[in-house]
């Protein structure tokens, strides 16, 4: 499979602190490439960087062959990558419809058929439509954030914690939906939950103080109890 996205030796500065230092990831299209580590390590800040909100200060990033570190935000989410962010980003004053219009970059044919099979794969959307997006349990706001990101012809997908403050039983709801985006986009996860991770991941990438410190796929890290004793602290 042919590579989509790749970062090369992605080093990034937020103010004076060297957070990123020696980041390489290679996501490969239609796969789902996980990103872990502790807290701290600095996932969310690889995401960030992707979409040039803390641009990279050293490295470089190639998305479909073309160089995209310098450029400002709203070119690289115009390009296709969709970013849904740790703190799911949605507005609560508007209703559930208006945070979906605001998100819509082209309004098309396309756009209202992929909204249909959104509706389709995330019926308490539909059911809370006309009511306010603060209304919405933390399940539906996960689901409402990742809608937001889904329904725009995006051909990657970056979602920073998608299980994050959400009761197991409504995990596996999350879970189930990104499964089936997974048929139709290529997705970068952030997941702490190994068991999600694990699950919906085919390979994954370790992040350690700012830095990938292994990579593989999936199904070899689940056997690696060394592994993830000493990186996720899964004992
Ligand atoms: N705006 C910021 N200013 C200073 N330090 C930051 C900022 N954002 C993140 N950091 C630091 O960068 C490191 C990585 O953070 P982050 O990428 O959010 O980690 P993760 O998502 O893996 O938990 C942490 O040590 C965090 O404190
Ligand atoms: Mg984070």
């Amino acid at each position: 499979m042919s590579s989509l996205l790749k970062l090369n030796h992605i080093e990034t500065h937020i103010g004076q602190y060297h957070i990123l230092q020696g980041v390489s990831v290679e996501v490969k299209k239609g796969e789902v490439t996980v990103l872990l580590g502790r807290n701290g390590a600095g996932k969310t800040t690889t995401l960030r960087t992707i979409m040039g909100l803390n641009p990279a200060s050293k490295g470089s990033i190639v998305y479909k062959g073309e160089e995209i570190q310098s450029l400002p935000t709203y070119t690289i989410a115009k390009k296709g990558i969709g970013y849904v962010p740790e703190d799911q980003g949605i507005f609560s004053g508007l209703t559930v419809e208006e945070n979906m219009k605001v998100a819509i970059q082209i309004d098309n044919e396309e756009t209202s058929k992929r909204l249909d099979y959104i509706l389709n794969l995330f019926p308490d959307l539909k059911k809370f439509w006309k009511k306010p997006g603060g209304l919405l349990s933390g399940g539906q706001k996960q689901m409402l954030s990742v809608a937001r990101a889904y329904v725009n012809e995006n051909e990657l997908l970056l979602i920073d914690e998608p299980s994050k403050g959400l009761a197991p039983i409504v995990v596996e709801k999350v879970m189930e939906s990104i499964m089936q985006m997974k048929e139709q986009t290529t997705i970068v996860l952030v997941e702490q939950n190994f068991y999600m991770a694990s699950t919906i991941g085919d390979c994954f990438y370790i992040i350690d103080d700012g830095r990938t410190v292994s990579n593989g796929l999936m199904k070899q890290l689940k056997e690696d109890e060394e592994m993830k004793r000493k990186y996720l602290g899964i004992a």
